[in-house]
């Protein structure tokens, strides 16, 4: 059983809303008018076999691609137009299913890589505030230290992230879409290729980062992690959403059990 679902009840506005989301590349509708909300505070799970349509969807509502009809909100604001780095720019923060951090950079040169607005990017205040950037600059290597702490890799700080196993990249990854300051993250598969013990780490990380008030879209096929964290969860197939409800619910969905045994499972 889910040990998170005394927390299902909360509502309030959505933060991120797709209203008949359809992605058409040539003949393949790889996105069907799908509509959903994802309420605030909630890890809302999106499960489906390979090919259902999953990472589409987060790069519809990241904006990496746009759709071919319907709309996405985020927090109320129509943003189904706008490029991806708008919408981070607005809270969404999203991780990929295979992180590529620069290897030769540090963890903390990494991190610092998402800050939002650094003022060091703008080449006129260096010349114009250099104290400024200056000062900025260390407030984010300050965060970027916290952060590392917050996913258990304060210790490999200074190191360069070609060091780090699958496992701790998909930790730095977390780390680096803190630095952002999200309302919302879309994890995609971040126990794919995990080992035990830091999936784990990662489980209580993203319950540590989700009690902070952040709120989280994950695509997983981990199903121990999704009973485990996903107060909701949504099943897509073949472009399509399927049904909806508890981990446990859908699990037992005739549905569900026929679009696996029928797909890529
Ligand atoms: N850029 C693209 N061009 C053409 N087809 C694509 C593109 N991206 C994804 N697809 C197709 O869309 C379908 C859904 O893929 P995907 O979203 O990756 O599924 P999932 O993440 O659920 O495994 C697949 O048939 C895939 O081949
Ligand atoms: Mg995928």
């Amino acid at each position: 059983m889910s040990d998170t679902t005394e927390r299902q009840g909360e509502i309030g506005a959505p933060v991120l809303t797709a209203r008949n989301v359809v992605i058409r590349f040539g003949g393949l509708v790889a996105v069907n008018n799908v509509s959903f909300d994802v309420r605030p505070g909630e890890i809302l799970g999106l499960i489906g076999p390979n090919g259902a349509g999953k990472t589409t969807m987060f790069d519809l509502l990241a904006g990496s691609i746009l759709p071919s009809s319907g709309e996405i909100f985020l927090n109320g604001t129509l943003v189904s137009g706008e490029a991806a780095h708008r919408r981070i720019g607005r809270g969404l923060g999203r991780t990929f299913q295979i992180p590529r951090p620069l290897p030769n950079l540090t963890l903390i040169e990494n991190v610092m890589l998402a800050a939002q607005g650094q003022a060091g990017e703008r080449l006129l205040a260096n010349f114009l505030t250099p104290w400024r950037v200056a000062a900025e600059e260390r407030a984010a290597q300050t965060r970027a230290i916290e952060l590392l702490e917050l996913v258990a890799l304060a210790h490999l700080a200074h190191e360069p992230a070609r060091v780090l196993s699958g496992g701790q990249r998909k930790l730095l990854e977390l780390a680096r879409v803190m630095m952002a300051d999200p309302a919302i993250i879309l994890l995609d598969e971040p126990a794919a290729g995990v080992n035990a013990t830091l999936l784990e780490v990662i489980i209580d990380r993203i319950r540590d980062i989700n009690a902070r008030g952040i709120t989280f879209l994950l695509i997983e096929h981990n199903i121990d992690m999704v009973t485990r964290l996903c107060h909701r969860v949504l099943v897509m197939a073949s472009g399509q959403l399927l049904c909806e409800g508890t981990a446990d619910q859908v699990a037992r969905d005739p549905r569900v059990i026929e679009a696996y045994l029928g797909g890529a499972a």
